[in-house]
């Protein structure tokens, strides 16, 4: 039985490069996991006051997460932060309080920008934002991946072998960490 990975994206481009990363992970994950790869479109703004009926996208996706082994964000970065579709979706899941849906199960971050720096800045605000409401986290290997723009042929497929290495790489640590973890 391979282990359920919901694997969070926190763009909603229809060209996003962390969706095709996403993808790619999905593709070359070892037969021990199944990323369940998942958009955050139509998840509703988090509000209080909804809380004590809480409408039914916010149910799916603390089910969806509730049922999985582990969770890996595939994120880039917005004005050095996580963009406010992810917070929003952090928030979502991590309520009611003390029950977050993320709460025991391992976690993993991999940052991404087309740009030099490898969106390392959106998952170091991960690593601050969830350990209160998830599960342990992956420390290494750290996983900011720069350079992500003619990482892809124009089917979104993976073309740049130094991407993929990378990939393959964190996949290996993060399949024993998941085995490790849901022993
Ligand atoms: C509002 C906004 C803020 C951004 N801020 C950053 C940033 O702080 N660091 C960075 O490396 N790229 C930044 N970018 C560029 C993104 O890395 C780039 O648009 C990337 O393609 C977005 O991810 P996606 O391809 O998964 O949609 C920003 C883009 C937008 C739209």
């Amino acid at each position: 039985m391979a282990y359920n990975i919901v694997t969070i994206v926190g763009s909603l481009r229809k060209e996003s490069f962390s969706l095709k990363i996403a993808n790619a992970l999905a593709k070359l994950a070892p037969a021990s996991l199944k990323l369940d790869v998942t958009t955050l479109n139509g998840i509703s703004f988090f509000n209080q006051d909804l809380e004590a009926a809480p409408p039914a996208d916010w149910l799916a996706f603390r089910e969806k997460l509730q049922k999985s082994n582990g969770v890996l964000f595939v994120t880039p970065e917005y004005n050095r932060s996580i963009p406010g579709v992810l917070k929003n979706a952090i928030d979502v899941g991590s309520r009611p309080y003390g029950k977050s849906s993320f709460l025991g199960k391992p976690t993993g971050i991999i940052s991404n920008s087309p740009g030099p720096l490898g969106g390392v800045s959106a998952a170091k605000h991960l690593q601050n934002i969830l350990p209160g409401i998830s599960g342990p986290i992956l420390g290494q290997p750290e996983t900011y991946l720069n350079g992500c723009g003619d990482g892809f042929d124009d089917k979104g497929e993976l073309t740049k072998e130094s991407l993929k290495a990378v990939l393959v790489q964190y996949l290996d640590a993060f399949a024993a960490f998941i085995e490790k973890q849901n022993r």
